[in-house]
């Protein structure tokens, strides 16, 4: 069991890491029930996915404690975070009654809790809510640090808020469902914080990564708290990405978001495929201008590519060129300049904002890795 602070002032939260606390749901967190029972259900938001796998025993759970679940169910994938569902998930926590001082549990991906956290940011002017986070990705990244929001014509996560859960309960045992493809894309931010920050981590992902991917829970749990650790530190020393700091969790986006465009957003590269190939272009670029050495480089590719992530562009099969994806880039950063700040490295396990890359010379680059 591992127990995590976000030592945020005034919003402090824990993250608690531990085998079977979905099975413990009532006392687990049983301070965010308070208010709930005799006639008022505690509110589960869960996809269609999540709701199949885990409601039945839910309810079983918080019956045998006196309370009882309602559930608001979303279809699977990133159209729930829209407007129109935002609209209807709002509704139903206004007539369920839920006040400031509720809480609304958050069953699922990064998409359950983005838009869980983004509705109870607005209801009532903000309520409470608690992230039981089921895939990786999610437990590792989005579920910690309070960062909320909805996807509208004009981008993904354009509309939304800062706002801290109230504590998440990380259950690794829910990963046993997980799909092999997307546990594989979770350990692609797994593999973030210590290319970014841990030079040791990422040693030890080397070595160990292969267990993490299969479930072996003493390697998983590691890998997880290690990782929400960090997370944790950054989020409280810079919650709203203002430092150069929290900026640093962006790493592998930059070059992800474009590979992730030019894709369609589409099950062809998932999110967290798109950063593995990001870091590994991250990681050449700082090759590139001689920041760290080939030899580097080549280790962030090779524990990449030994995740059976992408690490190489001609993997995807591209049509465009270096320049069309440096065009994603700018619309995602709506820049209109030469440059852009990259995420790039200084050694494996300390990342940096470099203010003075050329977009020129990044579509040059991407040129040559797309020609193989
Ligand atoms: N996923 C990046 C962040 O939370 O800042």
């Amino acid at each position: 069991m591992a127990v995590i602070p976000v030592a945020l002032a005034g919003r402090a939260y824990e993250v608690v890491i531990e085998e079977g606390l979905l099975a413990r749901l009532a006392e687990a967190a049983a301070p965010f029930q308070k208010g709930y029972g005799a006639g008022r259900p505690v509110p589960f938001v869960a996809d269609t996915n999540t709701h199949r796998l885990f409601a039945s025993g839910i309810d079983a759970h918080l019956a045998a404690h006196g309370l009882a679940a309602e559930w608001f169910v979303v279809a699977p994938g990133e159209d729930a975070k829209s407007w129109a569902v935002l609209e209807q998930l709002c509704d139903w926590l206004l007539a369920l009654g839920v006040t400031r001082k509720d809480h609304v549990f958050a069953l699922g991906g990064g998409v359950v809790g983005d838009l869980v956290g983004f509705a109870c940011s607005v209801v009532k002017r903000g309520c409470g809510f608690v992230q039981l986070p089921t895939t990786l990705l999610a437990q590792v990244d989005s579920s910690v640090g309070g960062k909320t929001a909805i996807n509208t014509r004009a981008g993904k996560n354009l509309i939304g808020a800062f706002h801290q859960p109230s504590l998440v309960l990380i259950d690794p045992l829910v990963l046993a469902t997980l799909p092999d493809r997307e546990m594989r894309a979770g350990f692609a931010e797994v593999l973030k914080y210590g290319l970014l920050g841990d030079a040791a981590f990422f040693a030890w992902l080397e070595a160990n990564g292969n267990k993490v991917l299969a479930r072996e829970p003493a390697a998983l749990e590691h890998a997880i708290a290690t990782s929400i650790a960090m997370k944790a530190r950054i989020v409280a020393a810079d919650e709203r990405e203002t430092e150069d700091l929290r900026a640093l969790l962006n790493l592998g986006h930059t070059f992800g978001h474009a590979l992730e465009a030019e894709t369609g957003f589409s099950d062809r590269l998932l999110h967290g495929e798109a950063v593995a190939l990001g870091m590994v272009l991250a990681a050449k670029y700082s090759a590139r201008r001689g920041e760290i050495s080939a030899a580097d480089a080549a280790r962030a590719e090779g524990a990449i590519g030994a995740a059976g992530l992408p690490a190489s562009l001609p993997s995807l099969a591209l049509t465009c060129d270096g320049a069309a994806l440096v065009d994603h880039m700018r619309h995602d950063k709506k820049a209109e300049g030469r440059t852009l700040p990259f995420l790039l490295l200084r050694q494996l396990g300390e990342a940096y904002v470099a203010r003075d890359v050329d977009l020129a010379d990044i579509a040059a680059f991407l040129d040559g890795e797309l020609a193989g």
